[in-house]
């Protein structure tokens, strides 16, 4: 929707008051390598999309708080007065839970009138939540003053996302919709969160996005399964020598700590977790160094590792992924974000495009039914105002 249609929107819902309307906007990501290394205190290499979520917002005197969107009919209402508890499953947890957080930190708001608007799909792997989450935080934060800094606001995102909402996920995605930059990937540590923005304008190549359109059934406490299985896999290797997490080792070490794990299951989703961080490495290395080529081996091997060892990908990604390896002008092609359904993310020769879109589109949707969608992602900016209307 554009913004104007926005703004008549909001006003249906809401009327005319005389405060100012503000607008925001925070994207979705997509996550080039460095997949379920965050909560491992490992690298990721996400950037930030140009597609996420707007929200106008307005004071309008009282102590309530009106949450809708334009994505779903449901709306919800809370009083400041009032605890504010969950609402089911809806979409509203994710602002809610922002709200909460910031009333642990007594930093309360007035009432206010809210519209959010995604023009990003829903379930899809390409972080919808963190970018309501990342355009709640900057918003509440610009129009009352708190002062929080960005790092600040993805910590306090993420946190609503584990504690009010009950996804246990780690920092990557509230990370890249914050802090992206337009042409640019964030190389993070996740356990210091340091970063680095590195360019990634790619002579003659883009990166596609495609969508299985499988919905991600019991993503979320598969999720949390694998985040328990790598405390597992910690707890057995601390027997043998201390660490806090397996993003602390190299490949060498893993495999003469990991004997210490008996649980052959729990043993393969720790090596994930310790090549992929080895791959994030390499392939940062292979970008500096100019060679593309090197960056797509490294991508197709993360998607193998998460298919056989974490096991996370499934039918629909598999498929697409091969498909969309058997086109000569694919570099790279691998599932990103949790998994389970979702997203593919893969670099394809700017030449090759049309093929690969109609090729990949053909050949999946005759292998599984489905009819999968493909977006030309380019790098965009994080969570920003846009302006006052
Ligand atoms: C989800 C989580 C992230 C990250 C990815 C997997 O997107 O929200 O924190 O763990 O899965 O890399």
């Amino acid at each position: 929707m554009k913004i104007e249609e926005l703004k008549e929107r909001f006003l249906e819902l809401y009327g005319l008051n005389e405060e100012k309307i503000h607008i925001y906007f925070a994207p979705g990501r997509v996550n080039l390598i460095g997949e379920h290394t965050d909560y491992n205190g490992g690298y990721v290499f996400p950037c930030a999309l140009t597609f996420g979520t707007y929200l106008l917002v307005r004071k309008n005197g009282t102590i309530k708080v009106n949450f809708a969107t334009t994505n779903f009919d449901h709306r919800v209402e809370v009083m400041l007065n009032e605890p504010f508890t969950r609402d089911g499953k809806s979409w509203a947890n994710y602002p809610l839970g922002i709200m909460n957080e910031l009333r642990k930190r007594a930093l309360e708001t007035e009432g206010i009138d809210l519209l959010y608007s995604g023009d990003i799909p829903n379930g899809a792997g390409l972080s919808s939540s963190a970018s309501i989450e990342m355009v709640t935080i900057t918003a509440l934060n610009d129009l009352f003053g708190f002062g929080l800094d960005k790092m600040e606001m993805v910590k306090l995102g993420q946190k609503a996302e584990n504690e009010f909402v009950g996804v246990n996920c780690g920092i990557m995605d509230q990370f890249a919709s914050g802090m992206g930059e337009a042409n640019h990937a964030l190389f993070l540590n996740c356990e210091t969160l340091d970063y680095k923005k590195v360019p990634v304008i790619l002579n003659g190549i883009k990166i596609v996005i495609s969508n299985t359109n499988k919905r991600r059934g019991l993503a979320d406490s598969k999720y949390n399964e694998r985040r328990s299985q790598c405390e597992a896999a910690v707890e057995k290797i601390n027997k043998k020598e201390p660490i806090r997490n397996l993003g602390e080792l190299s490949v060498k070490e893993f495999s003469y700590l990991s004997d210490s794990i008996t649980d052959e299951t729990v043993k393969r989703r720790a090596k994930h977790v310790v090549t992929e961080n080895d791959r994030t490495l390499k392939a940062i290395a292979a970008l500096n160094n100019g060679d593309i080529e090197e960056f797509g081996k490294l991508m197709n091997a993360s998607h193998d590792s998460l298919r056989d060892d974490y096991e996370v990908t499934g039918k629909e990604l598999d498929i697409l992924v091969n498909e969309a390896r058997k086109i000569p002008g694919t570099i790279g092609s691998r599932m990103t974000g949790a998994g389970f359904g979702g997203c593919t993310v893969s670099l394809v020769k700017e030449d090759s495009i049309e093929e690969f879109i109609r090729e990949v589109g053909n050949n999946y949707e005759n292998k599984t039914g489905l009819i999968p969608e493909f977006y030309i992602a380019e790098p965009g900016d994080g969570a920003k105002k846009i302006g006052v209307l």
